[in-house]
């Protein structure tokens, strides 16, 4: 195991942030992590496991060691009458992994395209897109527990999934490491193409006979032409969760906005859009420094250059106050502040 001191991990988070890791490892087998997880122990260091890195926000130097997972593989565990149960190693990139599937004929995932990040981190926040979550089509995982050094499987219910939620952001936060996640996929396409900007999409278009590419190619464009690419501008996709208010509070709002945009929940709860009461409020687009809020999607806080990650956290708590202020309504960050 080759343990790296003060590695600079700008390159490994997707906000840019330049910060140094006091130890690093990069890991490829399970052997790898144990040793790693058994230096830590050795030597009373704190662990941040890293996927992707594009869910975090590092605001000072990481004191302890960053280990990077780099498990890889694919492959198709079995099938049943309609089902293709398809496991992907933690280290696989997120879209690779949903290209191979549309490619293979392994359906559901293709909402979901071109999310940033690697399939480990992909149930820890239950990634959602245009109508689909990834719950619905995640059948177990393999998670290495820290304390016990076993691994243990866990089932769909077993993770406790909600809307940017799971048992491994309560929990089971800092417990351990998801090693590799099953799909259960379908062998025939069920098309969810209810969300409004896919619609548009389609249509603009012109499908004469829709197939899984053409949704995956929708979701591509609407990405593209919304969010900004981390390649070139250092972000972590939503930076806040879309709140969820009462039936009453919903009802002030809408008395108060009439073009307030919110989407009624199963329990009678509204989802409002964060982005639309960040854009309210005269976010958009605006920037100090090198810290901003992106010109397409409100919702999006971004890097132009240099800036750090305590001026995003400052400017992230600007905004949460003045929705407050404007709206009355609580805005709870999405990404992991470190
Ligand atoms: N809106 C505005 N101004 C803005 C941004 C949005 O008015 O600056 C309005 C839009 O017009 C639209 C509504 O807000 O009516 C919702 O916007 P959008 O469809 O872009 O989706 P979102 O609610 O802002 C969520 C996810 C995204 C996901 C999209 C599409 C969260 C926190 N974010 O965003 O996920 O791609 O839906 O399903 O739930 C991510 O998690 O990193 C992410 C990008």
């Amino acid at each position: 195991m080759e343990i790296k001191e003060n590695y600079n991990i700008q390159h490994l988070n997707s906000f840019d942030i330049k910060v140094d890791a006091k130890y690093f490892t990069k890991v490829a087998s399970i052997l790898k992590l144990q040793e790693a997880i058994g230096f830590s122990e050795q030597y009373n260091l704190s662990v941040l496991i890293l996927g992707g890195g594009s869910n975090l926000l590092f605001t000072q130097d990481f004191q302890g060691l960053v280990v990077k997972i780099n498990l890889k593989g694919i492959s198709l565990r079995k099938e049943d009458e309609n089902h293709f149960y398809v496991k992907a190693c933690a280290g696989e990139n997120w879209d690779d992994f949903v290209k191979f599937c549309c490619d293979s004929g392994y359906y559901g995932l293709e909402n979901l395209s071109l999310i940033p990040g690697n399939v480990g981190a992909s149930p820890i926040q239950n990634i959602g897109a245009y109508g689909v979550e990834l719950k619905d089509h995640f059948y177990e995982l393999e998670f290495y527990d820290f304390a016990t050094r076993k691994i243990r499987n866990y089932n769909n219910s077993d993770c406790n999934f909600g809307y940017r939620n799971s048992i491994f952001k309560n929990e089971l936060k800092q417990k351990g490491v998801v090693l590799s996640v099953t799909f259960k996929l379908d062998k025939i396409p069920k098309f969810k193409t209810g969300y409004g900007a896919i619609k548009e999409e389609l249509d603009r278009m012109e499908i004469i006979k829709l197939t899984v590419k053409d949704i995956r190619n929708a979701v591509i464009n609407i990405r593209r032409s919304k969010l900004p690419d981390p390649e070139e501008i250092g972000n972590a996709g939503s930076f806040f969760k879309n709140p969820v208010v009462s039936n009453e509070k919903h009802s002030e709002l809408s008395k108060r906005f009439s073009e307030l945009v919110s989407f009624k929940q199963q329990n009678g709860t509204y989802k409002l859009a964060a982005g639309w009461l960040i854009d309210q409020c005269g976010w958009k687009g605006y920037r100090k420094g090198d810290a901003g809020v992106h010109k397409n999607q409100a919702l999006v806080l971004v890097n132009y250059g240099k800036t750090s990650g305590n001026e995003i956290v400052k400017l992230s708590k600007e905004i949460m106050h003045s929705v407050n202020q404007k709206f009355g309504v609580e805005l709870e960050r999405e990404v992991n502040v470190v």
